[in-house]
């Protein structure tokens, strides 16, 4: 018989969880306290949250943002939930109401925007609308644009102090990826765990979960019996940010830790010396947005002062109803 593999933390329980990149293995209770460990580091490192702050999680029904607010409400945050329909069928019924069951038995608020009331168009709409004109932003790339938008807006409105979301390693080596290989300087400077505020205009944005991946994350929920959507928003087939995944899960396959060494090592050694403290002068350099009031950023040789949500809605709604 197979002689049973112990926690190499606690070396009583038997190990659930292999982790090479770590170069160990935990049993359940060790691995909670081991994902717990990781978001306090990123929490002090990058002086992400107070205990005497209000703290916004948006939250998909996924199972990084799900996980984020249960880990944060564990620790004694004061969190409040937002999730926001995109009107995607069933895929988004169901996400929403994984995340009220959350919501309802943890005793904690959420708020729940709908895309479609909310801005009158849902994401659905912007297919149709690329079908019937192909100059419209991409559904993709439209409904990022209407997160962070809503995001910012729930916040602002709340008087959250800081918004929080459950982008974890994979996400943001994959988006570090994608900037690298176009050179998007300006998306680089940018790219933080922590974005600082601009006060009474952008939210203060951060991601506790950067140090935690996709997989780590799976085995967080399972554990704690966390129920969250499974399935892929359907439209995510073919999305290049899903390409640079697979190509650093490859990377990961070969040599455990690549995926880690490439972000951290962005993070703590390219980032400031190349950029400087970018992230907030970009925040600093807002105007109100003509037409919705809410702050946009002034970059390049821009002079109007419309928000990018704005124009992509009105572009929307003019080639939907035209
Ligand atoms: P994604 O943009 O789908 O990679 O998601 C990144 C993060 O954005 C998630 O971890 C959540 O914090 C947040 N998020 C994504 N979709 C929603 C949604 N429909 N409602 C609220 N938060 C969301
Ligand atoms: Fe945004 Fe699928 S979740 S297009
Ligand atoms: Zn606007």
């Amino acid at each position: 018989m197979a002689a049973i593999k112990r926690c190499l933390q606690c070396k009583v329980n038997p190990a659930v969880m292999d982790m090479p990149r770590h170069r160990t293995r935990l049993c359940g209770d060790c691995y909670i306290d081991f994902v717990r460990a990781q978001v306090r580091t990123a929490i002090r490192e990058y002086r992400m949250l107070r205990y005497d702050q209000r703290i916004l999680v948006a939250v998909s029904g996924g199972k990084d943002s799900l996980a984020l607010w249960d880990i944060l409400l564990d620790m004694g945050y004061n969190v409040d939930g937002l999730y926001l329909g995109l009107g995607i069928g069933g895929y988004s019924s169901r996400s929403e109401q994984i995340v009220r069951d959350f919501a309802e038995r943890r005793g904690v608020v959420l708020h729940v925007e709908r895309m479609e009331e909310a801005y009158g168009f849902d994401i659905p709409a912007t297919v149709q609308a690329a079908k019937k004109d192909r100059h419209t932003r991409s559904a993709c790339g439209t409904c990022g644009l209407a997160k962070r938008y809503a995001f910012n807006q729930v916040a602002l409105v709340g008087e959250y102090d800081i918004m929080a979301t459950g982008h974890n390693l994979d996400d943001e080596a994959s988006q570090l990826f994608g900037n690298v290989m176009r050179w998007q300087t300006d998306f680089l400077a940018r790219q933080s765990p922590s974005l600082p505020a601009s006060p009474g205009e952008l939210a203060a944005k951060v991601k506790p979960l950067y140090r935690l991946t996709e997989k780590e994350m799976a085995a967080y929920c399972v554990i704690k019996g966390l129920n969250y959507v499974v399935e892929e928003c359907p439209l995510v087939k073919g999305n290049t940010q899903m390409m640079y995944k697979e190509m650093l899960n490859a990377m990961e396959h070969e040599a455990p830790g690549a995926k880690a060494a490439f972000l951290f090592g962005y993070l703590d050694r390219v980032r400031e010396p190349f950029f400087g403290d970018a992230a907030a002068q970009s925040a600093a350099s807002t105007v109100p947005c003509q037409v919705c009031g809410m702050p946009t950023v002034l970059s390049g040789d821009r002079t109007e002062a419309t928000c990018a949500f704005c124009r992509t809605r009105s572009k929307m709604l003019t080639v939907l109803n035209g």
